[in-house]
């Protein structure tokens, strides 16, 4: 039986979703059903589909109090969205269903781990929020709470850490079939560290160790961690909050990526080096879900706490906040976790233009180049050329601009004139990791975002972008000689 909670936040979204047009969403990445979104939760391949839950707040375009939207799809592009699978509405999880993973369990049914969060007041009278542990085991569709939640709680934090950042859990099954879950907790030092806990079954569960401090090196707390095997090596990305810039990374919130080894038996990780994983503006809390092929798919919230007042700049009525970015197969090159667009992709590409081979110095629009659902592929040599830059969803009035310096090799997202009325982020400079006077660029746009892949994945950005549709012009500007090859396709589902 769903709780009356969850039955109107169903009956909410099926009429509030009506509202929204099929043009005003992406077409292809995954928006919220209705109202919020905020990370992605729960990210499995289960019963021949995949299911992307998702931190809902249905009733507005801001966060309140979290409930997880569902949605599922064949192939990453087509989603179909489900009845709300949870809502806050048990004594364990009266404030918030927050983010969590999911698990087959051997009787085939579906496991989701989550942070419930409920109300309390410490001795000096504030209001905090206590977060726990706890399970809903379901079919795909509906989903019922485990009565004995929470299944871990406070007592289960070790000494060390304080009792009230606990989050995140992130559950897997290891080969000998026992499950593991990680659940991102603040070290007494301040910052992050994660918590291993194991289980036979996924419902019992017992602390076994510390995997990994953060020490203050990469922001403060830890949130969202994922952890899992890639060619060999063992990836752990973890969502800091409160970073301090440093390398490739920015300041504010940012998810890195921590590689090492990891010893099965002995549930011990080595780390062996760190990296940025997207470098763009907007991007936090992503997810990984190992496909039936074998490839290893993320997703992410295509936004950041620190750029999410994007949306009060919208003329009129703003219908839905927060969408996913475009799911990526991760692979590791030199040593360095990189990302391709979901090769699923292809299938959307319609209206193929191309110019194999040209020559220009100055300002250049071609014909059939175009559209805000674009995948648009470039490859750019300079031949003396100290700036070259692409406009995009651009009219008279709005531009996104990404600028190649081959000189200072660096590449800049700027969203300043996208039609934003806030004075936040807008703009990313990155050092290339490559350059040698040439760069490869996959620029895929979808309505209201772009992302930016350079030299086959090496480095990505993402940006959301909320420029009026109207604003559909491409253009290349070159301060010098450059030779260029550009493919482009309309993305139509
Ligand atoms: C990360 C996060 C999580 C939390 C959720 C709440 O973006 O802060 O740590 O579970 O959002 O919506």
């Amino acid at each position: 039986m769903n709780s009356e909670i969850l039955e109107k936040a169903r009956k909410y979204e099926q009429i509030a979703e009506m509202r929204i047009k099929p043009e005003e969403r992406p077409e292809f990445h995954l928006s919220t059903r209705t109202g919020w979104m905020n990370d992605p939760n729960g990210f499995s391949y289960y019963q021949g589909k995949y299911h992307i839950f998702y931190q809902y707040h249905p009733y507005s375009v801001f966060w309140g109090s979290m409930h997880w939207g569902h949605a599922v799809s064949e192939d990453l592009l087509h989603w179909e969205y489900l009845p709300a699978a949870i809502a806050p509405d048990t004594p364990a999880d009266s404030e918030g269903c927050f983010s969590g993973s999911a698990l087959e369990l051997p009787d085939g049914r579906q496991l989701l781990v989550y942070t419930g969060v409920t109300p309390r007041e410490t001795p000096e009278g504030e209001k905090i929020g206590l977060q726990t542990q706890c399970l809903a085991v379901g079919d795909g569709l509906d989903y019922e709470k485990y009565p004995g939640n929470p299944v871990l709680s406070v007592r289960d934090i070790p000494p060390g850490g304080n009792l009230l950042d606990f989050r995140d859990p992130r559950i897997w099954r290891k080969k000998d079939g026992s499950c593991r879950c990680l659940v991102g907790n603040r070290s007494d030092d301040g910052s992050g560290r994660l918590l291993l806990y194991e289980s036979r079954d996924g419902f019992h569960w017992k602390y076994k160790k510390v995997l990994i401090q953060n020490r203050n090196r990469f922001g403060k707390m830890w949130e969202c961690p994922d952890f899992f095997p890639l060619e060999g090596k063992q990836v752990l990305l973890v969502s800091c909050q409160d970073m301090l810039e440093q390398g490739e990374c920015h300041n504010g919130n940012g998810a890195v990526c921590i590689m090492g080894s990891y010893d099965e038996d002995s549930d011990t990780f080595t780390e062996e080096k760190s990296q940025a994983v997207d470098l763009g503006i907007d991007f936090y809390a992503p997810q990984t879900v190992l496909a039936p092929d074998g490839r290893r798919i993320m997703t992410g919230w295509m936004q950041n706490w620190d750029t999410s007042s994007i949306h009060r700049n919208t003329q009129g009525e703003e219908k839905w906040f927060g969408q996913t970015i475009l799911p990526r197969e991760l692979f590791i090159k030199e040593g360095k976790l990189c990302q391709r667009p979901l090769r699923e992709l292809e299938t959307l590409r319609k209206n193929r233009v191309s110019f194999p081979d040209l020559c220009f110095t100055g300002d250049l629009t071609l014909e059939g180049i175009q559209g805000r659902c674009v995948d648009l592929e470039l490859e750019i040599e300079s031949e003396v050329c100290p700036c070259f830059s692409i406009n995009f969803a651009e009219n008279k009035d709005f531009r996104t601009v990404l600028t190649w310096r081959p000189l200072e090799e660096t590449l800049e997202i700027d969203r300043n004139a996208s039609g934003s009325r806030r004075a936040i982020l807008h703009q990313r400079r990155i050092h290339l990791s490559s350059n040698q006077g040439k760069i490869s660029l996959r620029l895929i746009l979808d309505r209201f975002s772009a992302e930016v892949f350079v030299n086959g994945g090496e480095q990505v950005l993402s940006a959301v972008l909320y420029t009026d549709q109207a604003a559909e012009g491409i253009s290349f500007h070159a301060t010098g000689r450059v030779r260029m090859r550009v493919v482009k396709y309309d993305l139509k589902k």
